[in-house]
């Protein structure tokens, strides 16, 4: 495949979007970035166009591929992301990460592209009926969000039907860690995910660190995750990208490690990286969080061959690495 070839990535001056504009770069691909900077940094992306406009602006979505008509593919990170604030606001999330898709999909079919590769999560199939997860689960989700995603799929599948669209959501776990040169990282303000909590806590900048929950049927009573490292979730896109152009039809392909951590395994990793013992209070539930979650990623081992080389070590070394050096996020960049 000729890597003249343009790679646009909405959202790729968010978390995942941007060490996958690293990934892309390192592997020779030129990129295009376009992020309305709502909640990414300028800063996250180095060497490579940022073109800064709203997908819910159909026509500044259609000037970037006028502009670029060299456009090979599209991978596609631009989205709200909070699961809470999704079921206190569904039409926020409703408009953004349906009517956002739709514009770019149109823009799309407008300009001839039809390669896209899309970020989706496991939230789609909300709490599991079987474990590992296949992507055969049944969709279930269990807040705005995760339908927000699921609705976005099944757009994506009519313009398959319709305009001949390849598409592949990659449904993602739970993603972490940090790029290894501690030079990105996840910068998202106000932090809800566990790990981003726990730095903040070690940082100083939150008096106290809870974990939700410690009487869930776990082998130690917290809720038990799969997490992925960022750079893992970059290489999966770039294969996904590459399997569509070699002719790959439409699929979904779950990406996660296959094995599930609790939250204290998650906490005591710390404590060994970060070389302190800190102390830990247990808050109440969340309402909505599952049990228990992990991937069974065989199908994109096979069909991608990909694999996910890094573990909860690295992914808490790397995550130190960034906070401990940026506490303040890319404002220290
Ligand atoms: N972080 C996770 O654990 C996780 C898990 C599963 C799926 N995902 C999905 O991965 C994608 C990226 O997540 P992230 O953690 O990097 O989030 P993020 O908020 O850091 O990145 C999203 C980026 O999209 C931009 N954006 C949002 N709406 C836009 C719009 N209308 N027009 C242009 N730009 C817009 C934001 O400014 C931001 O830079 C999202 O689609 C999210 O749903 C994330």
């Amino acid at each position: 495949m000729s890597l003249s070839r343009t790679i646009l990535v909405t959202g790729g001056c968010g978390y995942i979007g941007s060490h996958t504009v690293r990934e892309l770069q390192r592997q020779g691909y030129p990129v295009v970035v376009f992020d309305n900077l709502v909640k990414g940094h300028r800063a996250a992306v180095r060497d490579a166009p940022v073109i800064v406009g709203d997908l819910l602006d159909p026509e500044a979505i259609q000037a970037v591929f006028r502009a670029y008509p060299d456009i090979a593919g599209v991978i596609h990170f631009a989205a709200y992301i909070e699961v809470g604030e999704s079921m206190e606001q569904p039409g926020k999330y409703f408009r953004n990460n349906i009517q956002g898709c739709v514009n770019l999909l149109e823009a799309m079919v407008a300009a001839g592209v039809r390669y896209l590769v899309f970020s989706s999560t496991c939230a789609v199939y909300g709490t599991p009926q079987r474990l590992p997860v296949s992507e055969d689960e049944p969709y279930k989700p269990e807040s705005v969000y995760g339908a927000s995603k699921r609705m976005a799929e099944e757009v994506m599948a009519w313009y398959d039907r319709t305009k001949g669209i390849r598409f592949t959501p990659l449904r993602y776990f739970n993603a972490a860690g940090a790029s290894f040169d501690g030079a990105i990282g996840d910068a998202y303000k106000p932090a809800s995910r566990l790990i981003p909590r726990l730095m903040e806590y070690l940082l100083g900048q939150r008096e106290e660190f809870f974990i939700n929950g410690n009487d869930y049927p776990t082998p130690d009573g917290t809720c038990i995750r799969d997490y992925i490292h960022v750079d893992d979730l970059a290489t999966a896109h770039i294969a996904a990208l590459e399997y569509l152009w070699a002719g790959g039809e439409s699929m979904a392909f779950n990406l996660g490690t296959g094995r599930g951590a609790s939250n204290l395994e998650v906490v005591n990793m710390v404590r060994e990286v970060v070389g302190r013992d800190f102390e830990v209070k247990f808050g109440p539930r969340r309402p909505g969080d599952a049990t228990q979650i992990w991937a069974d990623n065989t199908r994109a081992r096979r069909v991608l061959g990909w694999e996910p080389r890094y573990g909860l070590r690295e992914i808490i070394e790397t995550d130190w690495l960034w906070h401990s050096t940026h506490p303040h996020g890319f404002e220290d960049a």
